[in-house]
């Protein structure tokens, strides 16, 4: 219950507004009372305005801190592994060894998909975009499972979110192997979880993959930290499709779709093909004083946060990989030497000082992956893998919270007065 109260003055009035403190973080102002005094709130962008109510994740980007069900990031990237975060996020509490092993052999169960999924791959060309692919094939997933789409009974519920952790993996490196015209590779479920996508990914009938235990720790810890984060665009997206009662594959689809842009998923893409496009130290002064440049719309990607206004956890945590990735393959990647002088400025010109512009998790993880030989069009299909957890989480979670209302935010009208319309003959 509320046990502070704002008071707003409109026209003279005095309207009482209920604040509501959480556990961590900001208080929240409850404004849902303010259509009764003839106004709405206005927040292009979700700037200050909270959209629900959630235990799951909880960030503070001053200090440059992320919880997962209260566990700390870079704990649950380096103690536990992929599974076992996905289990705490849509538990609550992380596994026993038992519900671990039990987990494991679930998802274990559900990684193969319907042979009629391998035809729809037929209509793609060669060269689609590998997200273009992915969100289709997960849209369609509806269409081949129907005895998980009442999302009024929590067991249907998690049923699904099982199918979608289990057969991402498989989807993503078909949509790999179909963009390189190889043959698709069967889940093999003698393999972990990162050993198999990499095997998906990376064997051919022709010879053994041989699975680098570095590389299998190194994907792993990155599907870790895509996991979850709070309530960003494509979260937000999975939510307000899933309040309107959409199914889970349509609503994770719209996920997938959202997350694709470069000012969000996409941006591991895009940050890998600005530092090739940068391609050397001696170039990269011209490229900061493009991202200064008010009229020039570029920007350093991989840096700055909605949240974040200081480091990304996730980004610690990744460029300790991304050393640890290299120094074990024996690659000196030049491309590293253009991000550590990008980071090193962004630590130092007061423009990024000033705009608290750090290394996001998108920095680091290009470099990781293009390591382990992921092409570029690739790593958002990776980040989807990774989140599908967070969006099922949150999508679970809104569902099962009495009274959930489907979403349908209000504007500012700013158009055309009421006004007699002429037909075309007059
Ligand atoms: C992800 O929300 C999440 O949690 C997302 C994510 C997740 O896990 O789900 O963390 C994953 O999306 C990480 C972010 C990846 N995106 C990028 O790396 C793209 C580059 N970054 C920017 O586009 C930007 O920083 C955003 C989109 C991430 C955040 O944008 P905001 O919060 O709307 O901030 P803004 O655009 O208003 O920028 C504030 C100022 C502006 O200058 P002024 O107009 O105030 O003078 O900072 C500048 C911007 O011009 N700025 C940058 C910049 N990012 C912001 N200038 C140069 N380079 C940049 N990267």
């Amino acid at each position: 219950m509320a046990d502070k109260k704002a008071i707003l003055t409109i026209d003279g009035n005095q309207v009482e507004l209920p604040i509501y403190s959480g556990t961590l973080g900001q208080d929240v102002i409850d404004i849902r009372t303010l259509g009764q005094h003839g106004h709405f709130t206005f927040d292009p962008g979700f700037l200050a305005t909270g959209s629900c109510e959630s235990e799951i994740t909880f960030i503070d980007g001053g200090k440059g801190v992320l919880l997962h069900r209260g566990y700390p990031i870079d704990q649950l990237a380096t103690q536990a592994d992929y599974l076992e975060t996905c289990y705490l996020l849509f538990n609550g509490e992380a596994p026993s060894e038992e519900e671990y092993k039990e987990f494991v052999s679930i998802i274990k169960n559900h990684t193969m998909v319907h042979e009629g999924i391998h035809q729809f791959f037929n209509g793609f060309d060669r060269d689609a975009h590998p997200m273009a692919m992915l969100n289709s094939v997960v849209g369609a997933l509806s269409s081949f499972y129907h005895n998980d789409l009442d999302i009024t009974d929590p067991e249907q519920r998690h049923r699904c979110a099982n199918r979608l952790v289990a057969k991402l993996p498989t989807i993503a490196a078909m949509c790999y192997k179909y963009s390189i015209g190889q043959p698709f590779v069967c889940p093999k479920n003698s393999l972990n979880y990162s050993e198999n996508f990499l095997n998906m990914m990376f064997s051919v009938p022709a010879e053994d993959y041989e699975i680098n235990p570095a590389v299998a720790k190194a994907m792993d810890r990155i599907f870790t930290l895509h996991a979850d984060h709070e309530q960003n665009a494509s979260t937000s997206t999975v939510r307000l499709a899933g309040s309107s009662g959409a199914n889970p594959y349509a609503c994770i689809a719209a996920g997938i779709a959202s997350l694709w842009g470069p000012a969000h998923g996409g941006a591991n893409e895009a940050c890998l093909n600005m530092l090739e496009e940068i391609g050397t130290v001696d170039r990269i002064d011209e490229y900061v004083a493009k991202a200064k440049d008010k009229n020039d719309p570029f920007r350093l990607m991989g840096f700055g946060h909605r949240v974040y206004k200081n480091f990304d956890p996730r980004a610690t945590v990744m460029r300790e990989t991304c050393h640890e990735v290299l120094e074990s393959l024996g690659i000196k990647d030049p491309l590293l030497d253009v991000a550590m002088r990008l980071e090193q400025i962004a630590l130092e010109d007061p423009y990024f000082v000033e705009k608290k512009l750090y290394p996001n998790v998108d920095f680091y993880s290009g470099i990781i992956l293009k390591a382990i030989g992921i092409p570029t069009n690739m790593f958002t299909v990776i980040f989807a893998l990774s989140r599908t957890i967070g969006w099922i989480s949150h999508w679970n979670e809104m569902l099962s919270q009495p009274g959930a209302k489907i979403g349908r935010p209000r504007q500012l009208y700013t158009g055309q007065d009421k006004r007699e319309f002429q037909p075309i003959k007059k």
